[in-house]
């Protein structure tokens, strides 16, 4: 099918969708000018975020995990949403049963105004003390390094899901739940390497969604996805709205 017809046949599945479920990943975000995570601009010093987002880089060299963060900080800091992001927001405020899954943890869906939504790998404008667990908005740039909890002086973290940490079961829930409802699922810019995430599109395809792909490159799901649109977010999420 041409990309005209596919883009109209979604247009018509999403006005027709009793309930619609978004997954996005660093792609939407790419637009703003956050780096990706697999791409060529990812690269921070000689780490990977693979070596410095995990709980045992933090127990080794919590400074240096902080200031790679700092780093992150200062760079989204800068950033707005996009046409993207504000096309999902405009989405939500269409359709009554709606539910956005993003793996992206620069806030710019909230920042965009969404509300429906599950910040399934954390924020980075929030911190977690690693003592007793209390959670906070931090919005310093740069962050005090080390930061301490204002509750009991314990070191705290950025309350970001790591490699080699579970998602938040209650987070988990709401994806189970919309991923089973949906009608429609859309894959916004996620590379779909990471898990639980990268089976989301699998779950939704299993009861009977249809399932789009909107990325700038192939992937992994795009096998098992229903239709996929190439090109940036920016530009292809805005056309999902315009009349049919
Ligand atoms: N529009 C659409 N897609 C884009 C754009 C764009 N402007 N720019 C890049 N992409 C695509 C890339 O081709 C790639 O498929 O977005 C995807 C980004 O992939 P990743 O960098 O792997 O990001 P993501 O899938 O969100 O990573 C998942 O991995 O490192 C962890 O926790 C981190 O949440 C992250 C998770």
């Amino acid at each position: 099918m041409s990309r005209g017809s596919d883009l109209t046949l979604l247009k018509e599945k999403l006005s027709s969708a009793g309930a619609i479920t978004v997954l996005t990943g660093a792609g939407i975000s790419a637009d703003s000018g956050v780096p990706t995570f697999r791409g060529v601009d990812g690269l921070w010093r000689n780490y990977r975020a693979e070596d410095l987002a995990t709980p045992e880089a933090f127990e080794r060299d919590p400074r240096l995990v902080w200031e790679w963060y700092n780093w992150r900080r200062e760079l989204i800091a800068t950033t707005r949403p996009n046409d993207a992001h504000r096309a999902v927001e405009r989405l939500e405020r269409r359709c009554t049963d709606f539910w956005l899954i993003t793996q992206n943890v620069d806030g710019l869906h909230r920042d965009a105004g969404s509300q429906k939504l599950s910040e399934i790998h954390g924020n980075i404008w929030k911190v977690r003390c690693t003592d007793c667990g209390a959670v906070e908005d931090n919005r310093d740039v740069p962050i005090a390094i080390l930061p301490r909890c204002r509750r009991c002086d314990s070191v705290l973290r950025p309350h970001i899901v790591w490699f080699g940490e579970s998602l938040f079961a209650k987070d988990l829930e709401q994806c189970a739940m919309v991923l089973r409802n949906c009608d429609i699922l859309l894959v916004i810019g996620t590379s779909g390497v990471v898990y639980p995430a990268a089976g989301f599109a699998s779950i939704a395809k299993q009861t009977g969604a249809f399932v789009a792909e909107i990325n700038l490159d192939p992937t992994p799901q795009s096998a098992l996805v229903d239709l996929t649109l190439h090109g940036r977010a920016k530009d292809i999420v805005p056309l999902l709205l315009e009349p049919l």
